[in-house]
């Protein structure tokens, strides 16, 4: 995973309050919304539907209006433009939508190009640009295909050639691959990393799923009734989540209901313990467990085990049961957590007779 990067901030959020009034009454979308997302950086807004996330993003780019507080991009507040001067600050700002918002009349080329005519530029330099944004997304042979004639991830090429159109230096992308099949899902994650690793353009990501988070984003904000109960780098809310709404969205929320393989009672004088393993980064590719039980006389059974990638970075779950006496399973832990393993331990649910 590229390190969260100490780059200047591109979005700040203050105190963004947000509500409409509707049939029914006032509905507070926004109460008091702080997030800071820095140059270059892939930064995630995680909730489930109902959140906030899309008023959120539609503050960044003033498709609505605060009630309250400050949204700025790149140093300018948004909340006080209008006119003239809002047009030219959302030309440097992408928006990414779920449904893709092709125009159906318009041929690939013609919707890649919209942003550009509307921006007045000249008719070589469209042509051009067009063109090299739709090699750059690996469709150069389908410009003159029409939006219908595409797949889901085709048109989200489309729709990302688009919001690159006039160079912005900030993309917003509002659940992007919500549309999309698993593979399909994986490819335009991989296409806006390269947005970021290629064009130095930096990313605001809306999403409810995790595995979107996990897959490329730096940090992430999980929201919750519109407030960020959590904040954090990607590694540290997936392996630590502080909030109920991160564990519930990690799906690791309530009394643990996987059945556990048998196992067999630790012998007299001994006990089991089961601890779930984390091990991010240069931890996962240390065999941890080998030199854990070559240095303390416990014996570790390994349940079940998971390495993933975060980014780049190796990022390994295992749910072992570590067998000791007492004193040496104390010590076998603080072992793991001195070379860097992060422990959650499990505590079986004892069913009442
Ligand atoms: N224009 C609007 N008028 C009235 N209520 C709105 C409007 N836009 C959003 N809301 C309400 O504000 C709350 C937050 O909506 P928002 O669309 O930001 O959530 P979300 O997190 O994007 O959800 P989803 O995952 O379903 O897209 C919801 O209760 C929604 O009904
Ligand atoms: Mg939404």
């Amino acid at each position: 995973m590229a390190a969260p990067r100490a780059g200047r901030v591109v979005v700040r959020l203050q105190g963004v309050h947000k509500g409409f009034e509707t049939e029914n009454g006032r509905i507070e979308a926004l109460r008091g919304i702080d997030l800071e997302v820095r140059a270059g950086e892939i930064y995630g807004v995680i909730g489930v539907s109902g959140a906030g996330k899309s008023t959120l993003v539609r503050c960044v780019n003033r498709l609505e209006r605060p009630d309250a507080g400050r949204v700025e991009v790149d140093g300018v507040d948004l909340t006080s433009l209008e006119g003239a001067e809002l047009r030219r600050m959302r030309q440097r700002i992408g928006m990414v939508f779920q449904h893709f918002n092709l125009l159906r009349s318009r041929t690939v080329a013609g919707n890649v190009a919209l942003p550009l005519e509307i921006a007045g530029r000249p008719r070589a330099e469209i042509r051009q640009r067009v063109q090299e944004l739709l090699e750059w997304v690996g469709l150069a042979d389908r410009w003159a295909s029409y939006p219908s004639e595409l797949s889901g991830g085709q048109k989200q090429r489309v729709g990302i050639a688009r919001a690159l159109a006039n160079r912005p230096r900030l993309l917003l992308c509002d659940e992007p691959t919500s549309a999309l099949d698993p593979e399909t899902t994986a490819s335009v994650l991989d296409l806006l990393k390269r947005v970021r690793d290629e064009m130095g353009v930096t990313i605001l990501i809306i999403t409810h799923q995790m595995s979107v988070v996990r897959a490329i984003c730096d940090r992430v904000a999980v929201v919750e009734a519109g407030r960020v109960v959590e904040e954090g780098p990607t590694s540290e809310v997936l392996v630590r989540p502080q909030s109920e709404a991160a564990r519930r969205l990690l799906g690791r929320s309530g009394p643990r209901r996987q059945p556990l393989p048998d196992r067999t009672p630790p012998p007299p004088g001994q006990e089991a313990r089961l601890v779930e393993l984390h091990f991010v980064g240069e931890t996962a590719k240390e065999p941890v467990i080998t030199h854990l039980v070559r240095r303390f006389p416990v014996m570790a059974n390994i349940l079940s085990g998971q390495i993933d990638r975060l980014g780049g970075t190796p990022f390994g779950v295992l749910l072992v049961e570590l067998t000791g006496k007492p004193g040496d399973l104390e010590r076998a832990l603080t072992y793991l957590r001195e070379v860097g393993v992060i422990i959650q331990e499990w505590h079986e649910e004892v069913e009442e007779r």
